[in-house]
This record gives structure tokens, sequence and C-alpha cells, in this order.
């Protein structure tokens, strides 16, 4: 690790993490390496005593090696102690989770019962800053709960959301290309917008992140972070509707994939045509099975509570929503185009997880694809590089789908189907797996094969749009 020399400024600031989750684990981690004492909470022993191990309990790229730095540093402090971490802390950042109700809301009862918990414990003067995702509106509402029990005490809510993407979280920690600080004091603004230059000057004596996980940690796209002094509602729903943005371009992608597989376009040269459009940019515009994981089912049905709750509608939104979960039936039809009545038949679904780099199965269109398959009658099995029967404990996975270990061990089948983005799936020997595939089709449901090289080694390759 590069030497680091500790800004003077840094000297006053003691942070407590409220939540080691993604979020959290990789903010607190970094910012004890960069030099700052640091508690982390959370009221799991389990998580709280991986961490003081040293380690993470979920992988992440560079995350262990972030966590081993604070911890050797004597400047990470994991805790369940909301009272050992409140003692001596100035600013604190709530990363809890905000799981999503049935009716589409929210579940603020982490977001409060932190926020309880924090204003009991804390000292005077406390920055009270909010990096969970939650609802426009809530960060006035939570500071009134605060001030309600507390009078003795002053409290200052910053919203500061968080962008990161799970499987380059670190990166995206260290790199920020945005950093939004929402609050009605400059001071408390300014503060926090310090905390992240500094770990930024700390990130930037990284160099050599890409040697070991690639492109996803490429250095060359660092891009120069702009800061956003905004009012809390902003703060609040430039996350929300960040999200909702990328989710209506995912969809649009795989509206034009279906029209594009009734006319003979390929989509990935459509997409690469409008994307050129600096206007509109390449990212987000990639068709599939549709997008899944804890953010973004989550973040858009929030936003539609949202308009709801405001007496409003945003029929752009529904839209896309139905749009993606149309995506894995899409898939579910072409499958049947193929073989007919699936009853009996034997299918390979390649991927579980809701995109590649992560073994996170929350509503991953792969697992609805499955269900569906099976509901259909057909045998299932299904590999993951990072999956494993644990990690689906909470998903609704059918117990009939059979979980594989290695791919190698696939039994013949009668079509094979990619679900998940993984690079692994690229660089199957699909050579020498041709004749246990009776169809000799593949679906292609994340268009990352090569159709034209596919094609050459005798399969017939259906992509979606391609
Ligand atoms: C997302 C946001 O990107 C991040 O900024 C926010 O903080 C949390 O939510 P994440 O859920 O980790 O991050 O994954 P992301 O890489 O954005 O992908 C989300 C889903 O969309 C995945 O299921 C992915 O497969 C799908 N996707 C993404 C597509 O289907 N097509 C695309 O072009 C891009």
């Amino acid at each position: 690790m590069p030497v680091f020399n500790k800004l003077n400024i840094m000297n006053k600031e003691i942070i407590t993490i409220i939540g080691s989750g993604y979020v959290g684990t990789t903010f607190g981690a970094l910012l004890a390496a960069a030099g700052i004492k640091t508690y982390l909470v959370d009221l799991d022993e389990k998580k709280i005593e991986t961490l003081k191990s040293g380690k993470s309990y979920f992988f992440e790229p560079y995350l262990d090696e972030f966590i081993k730095k604070g911890m050797d540093s004597g400047l990470l402090y994991p805790t369940m102690s909301y009272e050992e971490a409140f003692k001596d802390s100035t600013i604190a950042f709530s990363c809890v989770g905000t799981p999503d109700l049935p009716d589409g809301n929210v579940n603020l009862a982490y977001i409060y019962a932190a926020a309880e918990e924090a204003t009991r414990n804390a000292k005077n003067d406390i920055i009270y800053v909010q990096k969970s995702t939650v609802p426009v509106g809530t960060g006035r509402s939570v500071l009134e709960k605060m001030k309600e029990i507390r009078s003795d005490i002053d409290i200052t809510y910053i919203s500061n959301p968080e962008f990161l993407r799970e499987g380059s979280a670190m990166f995206d920690t260290m790199y920020p290309d945005r950093v939004v600080v929402g609050g009605d004091d400059k001071s408390s603004v300014e503060r926090i917008i310090k905390i992240y230059e500094h770990v930024l000057e700390f990130s930037k004596t990284f160099n050599s992140l890409e040697d070991k996980y690639g492109s996803a940690f490429s250095t060359t796209s660092i891009t120069e972070t702009k800061y956003f002094e905004t009012t809390i509602p902003s703060a609040e729903l430039i996350k929300v509707s960040a999200n909702a943005f990328l989710a209506l371009k995912i969809s649009f992608a795989n509206s034009i994939a279906t029209l594009s597989d009734k006319s003979g376009a390929n989509v990935a040269e459509v997409m690469d045509g409008i994307g050129a459009d600096k206007r509109i940019g390449r990212s987000f515009l990639y068709p599939g099975l549709g997008y899944g994981g804890g953010c973004f089912p989550k973040d858009v049905a929030g936003l539609q509570k949202s308009f709801e709750n405001a007496g409003l509608t945003n029929p752009i939104l529904d839209a896309a929503v139905e749009v993606n979960s149309n995506m894995p039936a899409y898939v579910l039809n072409k499958v049947k185009q193929e073989l007919g009545e699936l009853s009996d038949k034997n299918i390979l679904l390649l991927g579980l997880a809701f995109k590649s780099g992560t073994s996170d199965c929350r509503k991953s269109p792969a697992i609805k694809l499955a269900n569906l398959l099976v509901e259909n009658g057909a045998n299932i099995s299904a590999f993951d590089p990072q999956v494993d029967r644990e990690e689906l404990k909470h998903e609704k996975l059918s117990e009939s789908v059979n979980i594989l270990a290695e791919v190698d061990e696939i039994p013949s089948v009668d079509i094979v189907i990619i679900a998940t983005e993984w690079p692994e799936f690229k660089s199957l020997n699909w050579k020498n797996f041709k004749d246990n595939v009776s169809s000799g089709v593949i679906i292609d449901a994340r268009n990352i094969l090569n159709k034209k090289e596919i094609e050459k080694l005798g399969y017939k390759y259906l992509g979606v749009g391609i």
C-alpha cells in the first residue's frame, strides 16, 4: 500500500458509520485506511467479528485489503455498541438498509432506529449524514424526530447519497464521479466535502488497482469528481432519480431489442449508433433479461410511491417496470419456440446472480427465468461462479433447480441459456460442449457471446435483439 500522509484537518474529525453493508463497510474501511478514526457499528455480532478479523463477510474486490489496512493502522473500530462509537464521534454516516415493503413503499424502520440510537448517544453538535437511499422528504422528518428525542444537543442533518455499484464498490467509493451533499448549514456541508476531498487525495496515491481485478478497476476510467451542494430534498431526489433514469435506459434498450428481433436489426449495432450521440451515451443500453438487484427495482418502486403519495403519476416509470418484468417471459418464449413444450426438457442455465461480479441474487431476473422454466415443466441445472445454495436462502428459487458446483459437470441438455453476464461464460470451451446440447441452440439472454463465432462452431445462436 502506498504511503499516505494524514492531512491535519482530519485529526479533528472522528466518524461513526452505522450499518456494515456494502456502503458502510466500503466507506468505513476507506476512511480508516485514509487515516481517519472510524467506528463501524452493526448489531450483527457475526459481521462485526468477521470485520475485526480483518476481512469482510461478503465479496467485493479490494475490500479486504482496505479493511485489513484500517484494522492494522488501529483506526478502524468495528463495534456493536453505539455508546462506544458515539462517545467521541463528530460525524455519523447512516448506511443502514432500506428494504421495500410489499406495497412498494420503502421500509424506513432501520433509518429511524439508527437515527434514534445515534441521537441518544451523540455528543453536542453532531453532524448526522444520511447515506442510505430514502424517499424524498425523509430527511426533514428524521431530523424532527431526532430533535424530539433530544432537545439538549444541536444536531445537523445532511443528505449525502451513495452511488456505488456492487462489484466495483471500492473503486466507486475511492473515485466517485460526483459527491452530492444536501444540507441547510453551509459550514457542515463544507466539512463533509472536506472529508471527501481528503479521501480522494488518499485514493489518488493508488495507481495500480487495475492489476488485480481487471477493467472494473481501471484507473484510466477515473473522471474528475464533481461536488454538488444542494438542499436536503434535492439530494434525496437526485439519488432515486438517477437510478430510475438508468432503469429507463435499460428498459428502452430492451424494448428496441424486441423490435430488432422482429425486424432483423441487430440491437447492439443500433445501440452503438444511438449511444455515439453524446447527449444519449452508450452506457446502460445493454438489453437482456432486464435489471434486478437490491437497488433499481426498489428505488424505482419507491419513486413511484413518492409520486403517488404526492398525488402525481409517472407513467414513464410504470412502462419501464412493465418492460423489465416482461423480459424473463420474453426469453422463455424464445426457449419454447425452439423446444416446443418444455415438460421434461433438460435446460442448463448459466448465471443466477442479478449481474456479474457479485454473488447477490436479490430480484435477479435469472431466478425469475429459472422459476418460469420450472413452472413450464423443464428440468433445470444452473451454474453461477459466485452463487451457492446459501446465497439463495432468501430467494425464491424453485427447490427443483439442480445447482452445479462446476460447469464441467454438465450432463447432456436440450438447450443452454446465459442468464448473467459473467465473463467466464464467454471463455467457456463452447467447442467441446457442442455434442452435449441436443437442439444445438444457445440462448444468450445477456448478449455476451460473439454470434458469428458461436455459429461457426455449429450452434444456433439467439440473443435478445441479436
Ligand atoms: C445500481 C446503480 O448503478 C448504482 O449507482 C446505485 O448506487 C445502486 O444501483 P447495482 O445495482 O450494483 O448499482 O448494479 P448496476 O451495475 O447498475 O446494474 C443493475 C442491473 O441492471 C443489473 O441487473 C444489470 O445486469 C442490469 N443492466 C445494467 C442491464 O440489464 N443493462 C445495462 O445496460 C446495464
